[in-house]
C-alpha cells in the first residue's frame, strides 16, 4: 500500500500564521502536524509516500527531505493550485500506479486510535475504498457520512447545510485503483473544487463496495488556533519526562521536557510541558499544557495552555493562556495582573506600556 499525503492548499482560516509558514507545519508537542501524520502513515506500512505541494514546496521539503529520517521514502508531486482533494489523485496518479493506497490530509491530526489496525481490516478485506469517520459537534464544517447497520457507507455529502448524520470524514481515506474511474467521471463542484467525497459518493452509487471505521482516538482538523492547541494539549498528554538542558533553583513538576542546551533558572514548570532546545526561561511559571519552541527566550513570564515558537522572546508579559506566538516574535512588558491571550505571527512585535 502506497500513501498520498496532502499539503498543498491555502490554509487561510489559520490567519495570521498562513501569510509565513505551512498549517502543516505548524507544530504540536514540537513536531510540525505533517510529521505526525507521517509517523502514522510509517505505523500502517506504506513507506512509498507521495507528498503534494504547492506554494509552500520549499520550507516543506526542507523540513521532511527524502523522508529517510523518517523512515519513509517521499517523492513531491507539485499540485498547481488548490484544485480539490481528488484533484491530487490525477497529480499522483502516475506515482500511485494500480495499487491500493492511503489518502491522508496533512493538516488531519488523528491521535490515540486503531488507524493501523484499520489499515490491516482495508488491507485484509479490500473494498473498494473504506473511510476513516469520526463523531463531531457540527460537521457542517466537514465532509459527512450515512453508514448503514453494517457499517456500509450509504450516502456522503460535503460540508451540508443540514448534517444528516454526526458522522465527519476525517481526513484518512483508503482506496483500490478503483478510484480513478470516479474521478475521472466527476464534475468541480460549486466551489470549483474536484471533491473526494463526490468522487466516493459515485462508487457509492455505481454499487462499489465502500466501507467505514469510526476512529477510537481524538481527532482535528488543525485549520483554526483553537484546535491546534487543543492538539497540542493532547499530544502533551502522552509527553515521556525528560531533561537535557540544565536546570537551576526551579520546581518541575509532572511531565516536563527540557530539551538539550536550554537553561530553566528560578522558575516553575508544570507538567506536561516542553522547553525546546537551545531556550531560555529565567523567572518564569509555564505550564501545564506548554510546548515552547527551540532558541526561544522567556524572562518574567507566566504562560499556560499555549505554543511559542522557534525564536520567540517573551519578557514581562504577565499571564499569558491559550496563546499562540509565531516565530521570532517579540512580546515585552511591563505588565500587571490579569492574564491575556496572543495569536501571533511570525516576526511581529508587541509592547505593554506600564
Ligand atoms: O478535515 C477533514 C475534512 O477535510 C473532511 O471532512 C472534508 O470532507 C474534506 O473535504 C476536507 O475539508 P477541508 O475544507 O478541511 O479541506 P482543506 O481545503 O482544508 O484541505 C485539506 C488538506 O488537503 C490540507 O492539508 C490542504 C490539502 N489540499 C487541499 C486542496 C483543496 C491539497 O493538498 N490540495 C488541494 O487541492
Amino acid at each position: 500500500m502506497k500513501a498520498l499525503v496532502l499539503s498543498g492548499g491555502t490554509g487561510t482560516r489559520l490567519r495570521p500564521f498562513s501569510h509565513s509558514m505551512p498549517k502543516q507545519l505548524m507544530p504540536v508537542g514540537n513536531k510540525p502536524v505533517l510529521e505526525h501524520v507521517l509517523d502514522n502513515v510509517r505505523a500502517m506500512g506504506a513507506t512509498e509516500v507521495g507528498i503534494i505541494v504547492n506554494r509552500w514546496a520549499p520550507e516543506i521539503r526542507s523540513r521532511i527531505g527524502d523522508g529517510s529520517a523518517l523512515g519513509i521514502d517521499v517523492t513531491y508531486l507539485p499540485q498547481d493550485g488548490p484544485r480539490g482533494l481528488a484533484h491530487t489523485v490525477i497529480v499522483a496518479r502516475e506515482f500511485l500506479g494500480d495499487d491500493d493506497f492511503v489518502m491522508y490530509l496533512g493538516d488531519s491530526m488523528l491521535g490515540d486510535g486503531d488507524l493501523a489496525e484499520i489499515s490491516a481490516e482495508f488491507q485484509r478485506t479490500r473494498p473498494d475504498a473504506h473511510v476513516v469517520v469520526g463523531k463531531v459537534a457540527d460537521p457542517r464544517a466537514f465532509g459527512v457520512v450515512e453508514l448503514d447497520r453494517d457499517g456500509a457507507v450509504v450516502r456522503l455529502e460535503e460540508k451540508p447545510e443540514r448534517p444528516r448524520s454526526d458522522l465527519a470524514l476525517t481526513g484518512v481515506y483508503f482506496f483500490t485503483a478503483a478510484v480513478h474511474a470516479a474521478i475521472d467521471a466527476i464534475e468541480p463542484s460549486a466551489r470549483g473544487e474536484l471533491e473526494i467525497t463526490d468522487a466516493i459518493q459515485w462508487l457509492v452509487s455505481a454499487g462499489a463496495r465502500v466501507r467505514a471505521s469510526q476512529f477510537g482516538g481524538y481527532y482535528r482538523d488543525t485549520g483554526r488556533v483553537e484546535d491546534v492547541l487543543e492538539c497540542n494539549r493532547k499530544v502533551l498528554e502522552n509527553l515521556r519526562p525528560k531533561i537535557s538542558g540544565a536546570v537551576e533553583d526551579s520546581e518541575l513538576i509532572g511531565s516536563v521536557v527540557v530539551e538539550a542546551g536550554a537553561r530553566v533558572v528560578r522558575s516553575r514548570i508544570e507538567g506536561p510541558a516542553i522547553v525546546g532546545a537551545g531556550s531560555t526561561v529565567v523567572d518564569c511559571r509555564v505550564g501545564p499544557h506548554t510546548s515552547i519552541g527551540d532558541g526561544c527566550v522567556l524572562d518574567e513570564v507566566a504562560i499556560d495552555y499555549s505554543i511559542v515558537l522557534d525564536g520567540a522572546t517573551l519578557t514581562r508579559t504577565g499571564g499569558l493562556r491559550a496563546s499562540l506566538i509565531g516565530r521570532h516574535a517579540s512580546v515585552g512588558g511591563p505588565s500587571e495582573g490579569g492574564t491575556r491571550r496572543l495569536v501571533l505571527g511570525d516576526h511581529s512585535r508587541v509592547e505593554t506600556a506600564a
